[in-house]
């Protein structure tokens, strides 16, 4: 992105105005995004939802969020000024067709006061339960009939299973056309995950060597330290591989796997992306058993505070059979990765909060140094961290100083810390402003999510129709469970860790 690209009017319409998801990401992204001069001089925020509020209030309201959620920190006064009077509050009601007809005057008189066409972008922070009724609304009050201007945003999760994702493109697909619908997925917003890209093809050194010849495996790790905190009602009912591997985890897993596309376009990129998908080897019940492992945490401690259970949580039931962890053993069938394994794990209430892809290199096919002088080999690692340390290091053998020959591994470090002296924008930043610009290259598209799921649907099922016995099965502030640790030791690896420096 450079500092030219001129953005239109545009109007932001946010359902779930009042809600978590505005108050800590989208209002802060928004304000940032006035703040750095992305935003055109004609721009609306209407925020909308059932609570009544004043613009006035509702303006504070928003305050608040950006004062504790952004980047930037607490508001600038004069700035705040200048960006509140661009904030708007409606009271609706999603189901009542008087409420889209109330959008519409108001997007008729800034397109009035504007004398121009302005983008309108519907931006559904709300329950999926809400995306169809919602969705046919709009289309109802042809509010979505320009297919150039109007866009909607999709938050997660989309789809509970394959057949509920299909059956919402379906009622999409006939509102509007793929160009308008922008199904979000924030981690390929993250600075760290779009530099993959980068990394891997503005680069000639690693595309000779990114595939089966050189590389025996690959880990994809994603821990958190929190455990579900408030949201028990929602994750109870969707588990790790719904809310982080089917969408965050797999999109990383692309971006690693994915081949060469012909240029940077949305369908190029996606292209590629969805035939890895297609590639993944599908599961049998057996390769269920032998391959996925799934984990729910029990109570412990953490930095010092006792924390409860995942059954002991609120709206979570207590003999709960969702899992808070998985680790999953995949395979790319295709002439690039053919037999090599991609561990994929994720888990609440991990020791550690870090998000972080290996690619371990094969070892070299002749060791020449003496016993003695590699006690600490290593083979060749390329470490992408992608939060909260936001680096790439590449580890290689070197000989430590000295008369003797002792061979030890060391970090070749790309830190953007050190690197760069600009803060990087947040995940929704990125996407809000390509959501304006009409560029769909980090969104999903519907056969993406699609292949998704049918991917995980077998690992779904048989988790869903046989009840964990063990759980709960890891301890807060621990690994996972051991038969995570087993998995991956089983082919003679270890879940590799970067050192802990922030605790989240
Ligand atoms: C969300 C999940 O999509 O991603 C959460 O619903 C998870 O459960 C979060 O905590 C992780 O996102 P991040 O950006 O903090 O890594």
């Amino acid at each position: 992105m450079s500092s030219k690209i001129h953005t239109d009017p545009t109007v932001f319409v946010i359902f779930g105005g009042t809600g978590d998801l505005n108050m800590r990401k989208l209002a802060p992204a928004i304000y940032n995004l006035f703040l750095d001069g992305w935003l055109p001089g004609n721009f609306a925020v209407v925020g909308t939802g059932r609570t009544k509020f004043t613009d006035e209030e509702y303006r504070a309201k928003l305050l608040e969020g950006i004062n504790s959620f952004s980047r930037s920190g607490k508001a600038d006064k004069a700035k705040w000024d200048e960006f509140q009077k661009h904030v708007f509050y409606q009271v609706s009601d999603a189901t009542d067709s008087a409420t889209y007809k109330e959008f519409s005057h108001r997007i008729d008189a800034f397109n009035a006061e504007w004398k121009t066409k302005a983008n309108v972008i519907y931006y559904l922070a709300v329950s999926p339960n809400f995306f169809p009724i919602i969705a046919s609304n709009l289309a109802k009050a042809g509010l979505t009939k320009d297919t150039k201007r109007t866009r909607i945003v999709i938050e997660k999760p989309f789809g509970h299973d394959l057949d509920s994702a299909k059956e919402l493109n379906a009622l999409l697909a006939n509102i509007f056309d793929e160009c308008q619908i922008y199904r979000i997925d924030h981690y390929l917003g993250k600075e760290t995950v779009q530099n993959i890209m980068a990394f891997r093809f503005a680069n000639s050194l690693f595309e000779p060597i990114w595939n089966r010849n050189f590389i025996e495996h690959v880990q994809i790790s994603v821990t958190e330290s929190l455990g579900v905190e408030d949201r028990g009602d929602y994750y109870d009912g969707s588990g790790a591989m719904r809310d982080m591997i089917q969408n965050h985890l797999l999109q990383l897993l692309c971006l690693v796997a994915m081949e060469t596309p012909i240029n940077f376009d949305a369908s190029e990129v996606r292209d590629r992306k969805v035939e890895v998908l297609r590639a993944m080897r599908k599961f049998s019940p057996e390769d269920v058993r032998n391959s996925a492992v799934r984990g729910q945490y029990g109570q412990g401690w953490m930095t010092g505070k006792e924390v409860p259970g995942y059954r002991e949580e609120a709206k979570v039931d207590a003999e709960s059979n969702t899992e808070t962890f998985a680790a999953i053993k995949f395979f790319v069938d295709n002439w690039r990765w053919q037999g090599v394994p991609f561990y994929v794990r994720t888990g609440k209430r991990m020791h550690q909060s870090a998000s972080v892809i290996t690619i371990q290199f094969k070892d070299v096919p002749h060791k020449i140094f003496p016993a003695e002088s590699t006690e600490s080999w290593q083979q060749n690692r390329l470490i992408i961290s992608i939060q909260p340390e936001m680096s790439i290091r590449l580890q290689v053998q070197a000989k430590r100083p000295g008369i003797d020959m002792i061979l030890n591994a060391v970090d070749m470090v790309f830190d953007y810390k050190g690197t760069y002296t600009n803060q990087a924008p947040e995940a929704y930043e990125t996407l809000l402003l390509d959501a304006m610009l009409g560029d769909q290259t980090l969104f999903m598209r519907g056969d993406q999510v699609e292949t998704a799921w049918e991917l995980v649907m077998p690992i779904l099922h048989a988790w869903q129709n046989k009840k964990s016995l063990s759980f709960p099965n890891y301890s807060a502030d621990s690994w996972g469970p051991e038969a995570a640790e087993a998995l991956i030791a089983r082919d003679g690896y270890h879940w590799f860790t970067l050192p802990l420096k922030d605790k989240k």
